[in-house]
């Protein structure tokens, strides 16, 4: 029988990337897009995956598209968030209300939602699995122009390390990925003229999340930098 996962975020480039190599390992996908349209540009490109579109930070959204997935594939023997959104270029005291709320909302607040109910779908069907948050560089060492986002993805590993915590007893495994800066689009044309030989290509990042998911590991409550 396949496995099944959740990928939310799976428009992004990462998601996408880990979408095709879990497609190809024969997985059963559950993926999201923020938008109607992206979720549509899934539909197109991993034809038999079961898509929703919604916003991480609507706790209304995300239970519609959890029970959805549950009904249609099962409960997840994996689920990653994925999704993020970054926001830079402010010192520490000119970033507005709006803009710290708007910064956790995407970064904390979406993946606590999302991951406790993948949690709470895998440990109430008995079934060990794996869940996978994002951090990023600026969570871990603190640097300038970032306060928002640094502060999101600090306490996103400290989300993941409570789940871990809180899983092991169910067999559930909790980890977060850190990655340098990946090579996306978005990347190449915020940097044209950077040096990518040392950024991170999404496919081996997704080879990586394979291997954790199919029991190559027993890691659990591990920052790991990619
Ligand atoms: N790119 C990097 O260099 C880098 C470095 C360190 C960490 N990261 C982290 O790695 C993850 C993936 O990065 P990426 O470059 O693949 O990002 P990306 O291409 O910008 O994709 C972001 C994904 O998140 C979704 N998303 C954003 N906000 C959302 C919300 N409020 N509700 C629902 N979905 C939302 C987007 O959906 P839509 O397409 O529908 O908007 C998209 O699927 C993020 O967590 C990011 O912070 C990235």
């Amino acid at each position: 029988m396949p496995k099944t996962i959740y990928l939310i975020g799976a428009s992004g480039a990462l998601g996408g990337a880990v979408a095709a190599r879990f497609a190809t390992a024969g997985w059963e996908l559950g993926l999201s897009a923020r938008s109607p349209e992206g979720a549509e540009d899934l539909e197109a490109r991993f034809p038999g995956a079961q898509v929703q579109s919604f916003d991480t930070g609507d706790p209304l959204g995300a239970d519609r598209a959890f029970t959805g997935w549950s009904a249609r594939i099962g409960p997840p023997d994996a689920c990653f968030h994925l999704a993020g959104g970054y926001l830079g270029g402010k010192g520490i005291a000119e970033w507005t209300e709006t803009e710290w709320r708007a910064q956790w909302e995407t970064n904390l607040l979406g993946p606590a939602l999302c991951l406790s109910r993948a949690f709470s779908l895998m440990r109430d069907a008995g079934r060990p699995g794996l869940l996978i948050g994002v951090g990023a560089v600026p969570g871990v060492t603190p640097a300038t122009g970032k306060a928002p986002y640094a502060v999101a993805k600090a306490g996103l590993l400290h989300l993941v390390r409570g789940l871990a915590e809180e899983g092991r007893p169910h067999g559930i495994r909790a980890n977060a990925i850190v990655p340098g800066t990946i090579d996306t689009p978005a990347n190449r044309a915020a940097m044209p003229n950077a040096d990518r030989s040392s950024w991170g290509d999404p496919s081996e990042i997704a080879r990586l999340l394979l291997v954790l998911a199919e029991g190559g590991t027993a890691a659990t409550g591990s920052v790991l930098f990619v």
